[in-house]
């Protein structure tokens, strides 16, 4: 018969929290919790304290020596992997069950779940964290003896012997060695990956005091996790006591401490899926911004498996923080819990309607109170669809043809036949569109002049890469309405990340129409045309209907989208989180001799990357630097593409110490004799700006 035994690790110090495993939360203390709750699970064959030999844990060793049923172990302060080894060694454990000292709500129900799981499925490893999904304070570890034994003999980075299982689990492989075991997981079918649990700050003790006096109001224990979140769904209040801190903030300050031996990220399995990829679809993607072209092919991913808030992870199990964002779509991050639960919730209702849904109204009545020209609101399906109906409804109102243009507004024949990649574009369509440059307002008066009464509309960004001059939008307005031409402000990007009115909003500048995308559905497919009444009625006149374009998923979920936008602040944060990654990051460059060639500019609510004077040709310095970053953890190619879950301190401590390593690789290619021959892979390649 195998030997299941937990061991809880505990001690006394904690430096934002001392003593913390002995506060008293409801009548009991927190590690009385614990042990008790690890105690209920049924799988359990003997339950273990581990603490150290310091005098400063008596008081924990004396406690516990009091509880029925928990035997303890004192050794190494520091290393925490020798205790466990020694523990497994003396109980004759054949498998190990890890719980910390911080979880006072460990629940017994999701350790036997977790163990049956490690019996069944022939794996090394298996918790409940890797991929998050339960409340962070329900972790739980289970792996076996050997693993632990190997563990034990092998890994020598200090990082890894106080965590105990990184070496087994190899999570942080990019950054420290790892044993290579094969892992497993158990998933909760609904994410509350969003509730911390643990006990790590005073407001953590807060929060645990205030949830558990309820939940334990008429009886000692024995209650289920998911009454906890129904207490919380109860009482929203309780939610916010510490709110502020982040998942998992202890092991990321400790990591960032580490100094770790990085691994060089292995790219194999991406590569494979490119190769086969590349047989069946052209370009090995459907956007140009998301295809190798963009990084340097052999030394980067070229796939992402999986996204959870700010971090995506790739085919080979490299992990990222993302600063794309799915090209600017997830203003919340992946996976976000009040949109997926909006989504889930709609997915119960249905998703294709074969009439019209209110969601329409319900969403468009947002817009409308939000954006200064919004006065009635159609839906599309992608930003190129909502700007080609704009060009459309101002041609049909003017009775006029051409188009004056200033920016990127997608893949349709109107816009795209403007640029170099204008192949498959009619030159009579072509020849009904025109360029002026950003803040030349000059340009545009030109054009006018040569033909006052052709133009149907005037499009651009408001802001975008840089932000308008003072009077540069006040004249665009000025003119269009001169010449009688429609007014369109193309607020794909700029859209709930810089006012919740819009730039429009933000410079104070109204256009007659305007479009939204990305940001405004977290993600999901969906896009709008707003603007004045007067003009909005013709819809009804020209073509613009698609089968999706009322699609119930994307619709519910720009709902949850806008309406937490709102609710949590998160244009203000991003602004405020960007503003301060442009002045860290401006630092960390200048530190590490890179303070003439690139820098971060703009503005917070998009700090974008730029490269001021390359020492070497421009698309070698960007693949170096993509390399670089890549091979640090940042999928970050010329901006930071902010998302609400970026905005926590132990993201920007990780992002600011990556930065600083790709930093200081790029200066050593930069000052080798050659520094092409740095590169890993192929060069990036200069396609024009296509997002
Ligand atoms: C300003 C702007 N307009 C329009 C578009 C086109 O949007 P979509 O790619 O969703 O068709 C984009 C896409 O990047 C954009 O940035």
């Amino acid at each position: 018969m195998s030997k299941t035994v937990a061991i809880v690790q505990a001690r006394m110090g904690s430096k934002r929290l001392p003593g913390k495993v002995l506060a008293e939360i409801a009548g009991r203390l927190a590690i009385g919790h614990t042990l008790a709750r690890a105690r209920a699970a049924t799988g359990i064959d003997a339950l273990w304290l581990a603490c150290s030999a310091a005098a400063a844990d008596d008081p924990l060793a004396d406690y516990v020596s009091g509880q029925e049923g928990v035997e303890i172990f004192r050794g190494d302060e520091e290393d925490v992997l020798a205790r466990f080894a020694a523990v497994a060694e003396q109980s004759g454990a054949d498998a190990v069950v890890r719980i910390t000292g911080d979880c006072p709500m460990i629940d017994p129900e999701v350790i036997d779940l977790a163990i049956a799981k490690f019996q069944s499925g022939g794996a090394d490893y298996v918790s409940n964290h890797l991929i998050r999904s339960y409340p962070d304070g329900l972790d739980v570890e289970v792996f076996s003896r050997a693993a632990l034994d190997r563990a034990h003999a092998e890994a020598r980075d200090p990082f890894l012997r106080q965590h105990v299982t990184p070496y087994i689990h190899g999570r942080l492989k990019d950054r420290l060695p790892w044993g290579k075991f094969s892992t497993d997981q158990i998933v909760n079918p609904i994410d509350f990956s969003h509730l911390r649990w643990t006990l790590d700050e005073p407001e953590d003790l807060a929060f645990l005091r205030r949830l558990l006096a309820r939940l334990l109001a008429d009886r000692s224990d024995g209650y289920h996790w998911m009454e906890a979140v129904a207490a919380m769904t109860a009482e929203p209040d309780l939610f916010w006591i510490n709110r502020k801190h982040g998942l998992n903030e202890g092991s990321v300050r400790d990591l960032a401490k580490s100094k770790g031996v990085a691994a060089p990220r292995s790219f194999e399995r991406s590569n494979q899926l490119f190769a086969r990829a590349a047989e069946v679809v052209p370009l090995a993607a459907q956007t140009f911004s998301k295809s190798h072209q963009q990084w340097v092919r052999g030394a980067s991913p070229l796939f992402l498996t999986a996204g959870k808030g700010c971090r995506v992870s790739d085919p080979d199990g490299n992990v990222y923080i993302d600063y794309l964002q799915g090209l600017m779509a997830n203003v919340l991050g992946y996976g976000d819990p009040d949109v997926d639960a909006a989504i889930r919730n709609q997915i119960e209702r249905g998703m294709s309607f074969s009439l019209a849904t209110t969601l329409e109204a319900d969403l468009a009545e947002r817009m409308v109170a939000d954006i200064p020209c919004a006065e009635m609101v159609r839906f599309a399906k992608n930003g190129s669809d909502a700007t080609s109906a704009a060009i459309r409804l101002a041609r049909a109102t003017t009775g006029r043809d051409r188009v004056a243009l200033c920016g990127y507004h997608g893949w349709h024949d109107w816009y795209i036949g403007t640029t170099s990649r204008d192949l498959g574009v009619p030159t009579a369509v072509r020849a009904l569109s025109d360029v002026f440059p950003f803040n030349d307002a000059d340009t545009l008066k030109a054009l006018f002049e040569r033909a006052p009464d052709a133009y149907a509309a005037v499009i651009l960004e408001p802001a975008g890469v840089r932000a308008p001059e003072p009077g540069f939008l006040e004249a665009m307005r000025e003119l269009a309405s001169r010449h009688g031409a429609v007014l369109v402000f193309d607020e794909i990007v700029t859209g709930y990340r810089m006012h919740i009115g819009g730039a429009q909003a933000y410079y104070g500048v109204t256009p007659d129409l305007a479009c939204f995308g990305k940001a405004m559905g977290n993600g999901m497919p969906i896009a709008a045309v707003v603007g004045r009444r007067e003009l909005m009625t013709r819809m009804e006149d020209i073509f613009f209907s698609g089968t999706y374009a009322g699609e119930a998923l994307s619709l519910a979920a720009a709902i949850a989208t806008i309406d937490k936008i709102k609710r949590e602040g998160v244009i203000d944060r991003l602004w405020r989180l960007g503003e301060r990654l442009i002045a860290d990051s401006n630092a960390v460059l200048a530190a590490h001799g890179l303070a003439d060639q690139v820098s971060f500019s703009n503005a917070g609510w998009w700090p974008r990357l730029t490269i001021d004077q390359a020492p070497v040709e421009t698309d070698l310095m960007v693949s170096l630097l993509r390399q670089e970053f890549v091979a640090n953890g940042l999928l970050l190619a010329s901006s930071y593409n902010l998302c609400l879950a970026h905005d926590s301190e132990p993201v920007v401590a990780e992002t600011l110490a990556a930065l600083a390593r790709a930093a200081a690789a790029v200066r050593d290619h930069l000052d080798a004799a050659d520094p092409a021959g740095r590169l890993r892979g192929e060069r990036v390649q200069p396609t024009f700006a296509v997002r």
